[in-house]
């Protein structure tokens, strides 16, 4: 009896100090919490999102559908986390949080301790006036001219080498992936904008060992954000995951290195004719010059090259990727796609063919809103604050915002949320819809960071599909296509296709295409079912 007695009471006293345990789970008070998260003590919600977390973005959506739209936000714990918060597919929370009250919301240690690894203290892993400078040398890289002058020539360049490779694929009828052609293509373009050289990677198709570990290295670190403090015993053991990252890091940092010690030899070897080269590297090195600032410092440089590369590869592949994906499960928009681009020249200034290819741009958009290809952000609460719902949001409490939910709510988008339907993007009279503001569709993020490449991104990909749409056919061969769970949303696996020769494709226009006459505009656009928001 005594025994038994010693045997509880020993099993409550460690329970309760489990309970007051600095890592047990802890909540915001104030918030609903969703059944199905299972939100148990001590642990809260860590075992149901473990088991879920090869679909986390669904398990989030289906959380969220279980409170309904009216629900602004909702929150949960998780052992050895913050109190997390969801935002419910409510724009003025967003606005709240990403303009209005910005400096209350920061990128925060715990996201940044554990992308440290490989962001460093780059754009992407910086708050305050770390963030801003960054910010502002690098804005210079994206304005309207050296998007017309420099990056559309890469952009069809490369697009021409991803078309011989598919005249290759089509002409001997093999199933290829072609999201792996478009992580070659996002990486070579966007290396040679950034760094002024090439990485090769594209034309030689060879492997590419610093994209491999990019993507490992991406991966693994998503998960240190779920499973507690365990990534810190197996990262100071380099055992398991976290040695396979410190690999993956020595390969980014090696490639990161050659190409730091190229840019600055060649502006030892000539200082004035690289003080104006547009390169990013170039930037930065002339930017701390100028400011009369110390030297840039190798990590400094490194930390531009590894962010920007994630920037300018990964999302742009994973929009292509997804965009190809629903290209082939839609024959008939591909044959309106199809008629919208056939008599374009992509050779020419492409903020004009963005416009011109309205329809190409409401499928782009479509399917971001669909397959965000940055699917979740976190900001963390640095001072007490109230949001407009009258929601109290105490310092040290973790925001979580999700473009995959607000992409497929019913309350934003009607009712007809999670079917690809780009009508949507349309006026009942068949003119494109005014852009929906950056708090109902944070694709590209919203505020104050939004995305600094939306644009190239745009443009990038409307010259590479318009290519692509005018020479082949897709069909796509995988069934249950799924997303990988890492920062970015690449799908699973990639995604096998075939690629058919049209018959009849016409040689783009020698010369600068005419704008398209309104009435063109309307024949293209009269065939897409209007059902507009
Ligand atoms: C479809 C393509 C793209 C999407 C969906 C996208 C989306 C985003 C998102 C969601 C963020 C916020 C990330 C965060 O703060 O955690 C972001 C930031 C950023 N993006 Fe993009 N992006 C795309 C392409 C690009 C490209 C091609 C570039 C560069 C050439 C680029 C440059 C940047 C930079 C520099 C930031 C950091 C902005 C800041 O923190 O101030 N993005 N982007």
């Amino acid at each position: 009896m005594s025994l038994l007695f010693f045997l509880l009471y020993t099993l409550v006293l460690a329970c309760v100090g489990l309970m007051l345990s600095p890592i047990a789970a802890k909540r915001v008070p104030g918030f609903k919490v969703g059944s199905r998260l299972r939100d148990l003590p001590f642990v809260g919600s860590l075992l149901y999102v473990a088991r879920h977390f090869h679909r986390y973005h669904d398990m989030v959506l289906d959380v969220s559908k279980e409170f309904g739209e009216e629900v602004p936000c909702w929150s949960s714990g998780m052992m050895a986390n913050p109190p997390y918060i969801y935002i419910n597919s409510d724009p003025a929370i967003l606005e709240h949080v990403l303009r209005t009250q910005f400096w209350k919301y920061e990128k925060g240690d715990f996201f940044k301790q554990k992308m440290q690894v490989f962001l460093g203290n780059g754009i992407f892993n910086s708050d305050g006036s770390q963030w801003q400078k960054q910010r502002k040398v690098a804005s210079h890289m994206f304005t309207a001219r050296s998007l017309r002058d420099d990056m559309s020539a890469i952009f069809h360049k490369n697009g021409c080498t991803v078309l011989d490779r598919l005249a290759h694929h089509a002409s001997n009828g093999s199933v290829f992936d072609i999201q792996d052609l478009y992580f070659r293509f996002t990486l070579d373009s966007f290396v040679e904008i950034a760094f002024g050289e090439s990485s090769g990677c594209l034309s030689d198709g060879a492997p590419m060992p610093f994209a491999d570990a990019f993507d490992t290295v991406q991966r693994l670190v998503a998960e240190r954000f779920f499973f507690g403090p365990v990534w810190l015993i197996k990262h100071a053991l380099q055992i398991g995951s976290e040695r396979e990252i410190s690999r993956g890091v020595k390969v980014m940092k090696d490639y990161g290195h050659q190409v730091i010690q190229r840019i600055r030899r060649e502006r030892r070897e000539d200082p004035e004719g690289h003080r104006d080269k547009p390169d990013l590297l170039s930037r930065f090195i002339s930017y701390a010059e100028e400011h009369g600032e110390e030297e840039v410092t190798e990590n400094e440089l490194m930390d531009v090259v590894l962010n920007f590369i994630i920037a300018g590869r990964d999302t742009t592949a994973c929009l292509l990727s997804w965009a190809t994906y629903e290209l082939a499960q839609h024959p008939d928009l591909q044959e309106r796609l199809y008629e919208e681009v056939k008599g374009f020249s992509t050779e020419r200034e492409s903020s004009q063919l963005v416009r011109q290819l309205p329809l190409l741009h409401a499928f782009l958009m479509e399917t971001l809103r669909l397959h965000p290809s940055v699917p979740q952000d976190t900001k963390m609460c640095v001072e007490d604050d109230v949001w407009p719902t009258g929601h109290v949001v105490p310092k040290g409490t973790m925001v979580i915002y999700s473009p995959y939910l607000f992409g497929r709510s019913e309350r934003l988008w009607g009712p007809n949320a999670g079917k690809f339907d780009i009508s949507r993007w349309f006026n009942p009279d068949g003119t494109p819809i005014k852009e929906p503001s950056q708090y109902v569709f944070p694709a590209f993020n919203a505020g104050f960071r939004l995305c600094l490449g939306k644009a190239v991104a745009i443009m990038e990909s409307t010259m590479m599909l318009a290519m692509a749409i005018q020479k082949y056919k897709f069909t796509c061969l995988d069934r249950d296509v799924t997303y990988v769970m890492t920062v970015t949303m690449p799908i699973k696996n990639g995604l096998r296709v075939r690629v058919e020769h049209r018959q009849t494709s016409p040689s783009p226009s020698p010369s600068p295409s005419p704008s398209p006459s309104p009435a063109h505009v309307q024949q293209s656009q009269s065939a897409i079912p209007i059902n507009a928001m």
